[in-house]
């Protein structure tokens, strides 16, 4: 076993006993073949469907990465693949599963993402998920987080719910976090109707430390796989004005569904999951907000293991090798917030 594989066996093991809790709530629902639910956005020639149409692969060599989005817009839904990421040498590439309407409404756009951002060989993938409504791209909502395992060696499924109420993010049957909407949000909550989207992108210049490792084509094509996807949700013509009316019905099918509510061992995993994987969260980023955006729920015992930059305080791997660059890599982005000292 190389030190890889044992660094995600040692993760895995450790977490076990926590998501063996976190119930069969993900499993009972119907997905749909490729043709059925999705079009290709960009990159055709990159996009690999299986014979039966339920897996499809994208593709990133020299000349294009590539994306699929959802024929159809849905006014608050449930939105599911399970993906297998590239393996070995993925510095700069970035593979993105995430709902939004910015074709739409271009500036006022709502958005909600699951990012996973490549690394050197032998180093982990990390990932973000973020949320934006009414085109608030001055207030990201950034979280960053390690995986308890190595997604480029198995499917696991990625989840995005999003009703009136809340917004759930799932890894697996593991709920990673929770938004829940309250009236102070206002439009920042996302509300007008989204698709869904999944890509693969060339990075470089931010993905992988801010941009020093660039994604290198001697490794393609790099291939991102996703399977058994899922479209749930009330289907709607962004066009119309009053787009939430006729939803009623599905957005309570939606709110009673397994997967919209959290039990009790599932509250646990996430609570766990956020402990020992979370490392950068903008509630704790005091530089970037005085004041935390409503929404979050700020545990005071957590917010001591955070820096004022919302990175954590006790990362000491990662400080020993930060004590060797410069600062002047430490000038952040709207894209990096978070990212400033990874290696
Ligand atoms: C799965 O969902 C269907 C329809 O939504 C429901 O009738 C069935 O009881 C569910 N099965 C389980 C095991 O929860
Ligand atoms: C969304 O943003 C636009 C443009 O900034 C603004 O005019 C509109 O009032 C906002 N919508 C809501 C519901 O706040």
């Amino acid at each position: 076993m190389d030190k890889f594989h044992f660094l995600y066996s040692a993760l895995f093991l450790h977490l076990i006993i926590f998501y063996t809790g976190a119930n069969a709530a993900l499993n009972n629902f119907s997905t749909v073949p490729f043709g059925k639910g999705f079009r290709p956005l960009f990159g055709e020639p990159n996009i690999k469907r299986s014979a039966d149409d339920n897996t499809v692969q994208l593709h990133l060599n020299q000349y294009t990465g590539s994306g699929f989005k959802s024929s159809d817009l849905y006014s608050h839904g449930f939105f599911s693949a399970k993906i297998k990421l590239p393996s070995d040498y993925t510095a700069g590439i970035v593979v993105a599963f995430y709902t939004t309407n910015g074709d739409v409404f271009r500036k006022t756009h709502d958005e909600l993402d699951f990012e996973f951002l490549g690394n050197i060989r032998g180093k982990a993938w990390r990932f973000q998920t973020n949320m934006y409504g009414n085109g608030s791209t001055s207030r990201g909502r950034e979280e960053r987080y390690y995986l308890w395992f190595d997604p480029s060696r198995e499917f696991h499924r990625y989840s995005i719910l999003w009703t009136t109420k809340k917004i759930i993010f799932y890894i697996d049957n593991v709920p990673i976090r929770e938004i829940i909407r309250n009236e102070e949000m206002g439009a920042d909550y996302p509300s007008k109707p989204m698709s869904l989207y999944a890509t693969i992108w060339d990075a470089s210049d931010w993905a992988t430390s801010g941009g020093k490792y660039k994604t290198n084509y001697k490794y393609a094509p790099f291939i991102a796989e996703f399977t058994d996807l899922a479209l749930h949700g009330c289907v709607v013509d962004p066009l119309e004005e009053i787009f939430s009316s006729g939803c009623a019905e599905q957005d309570d099918q939606l709110q009673s569904a397994n997967y919209a509510s959290i039990s009790p061992k599932q509250r646990v995993a996430m609570k766990n999951f956020r402990q020992k994987y979370m490392y950068y969260s903008y509630c704790y980023d005091s530089l970037r907000y005085s004041v935390p955006p409503s929404e979050c729920v700020v545990d005071p015992l957590e917010k001591l293991r955070f820096k004022e930059t919302g990175r954590l305080k006790f990362d000491e791997k990662r400080k020993q090798r930060r004590s060797k660059k410069s600062r002047s890599q430490d000038i952040g982005t709207r894209n990096n917030y978070g990212n400033q000292d990874e290696d």
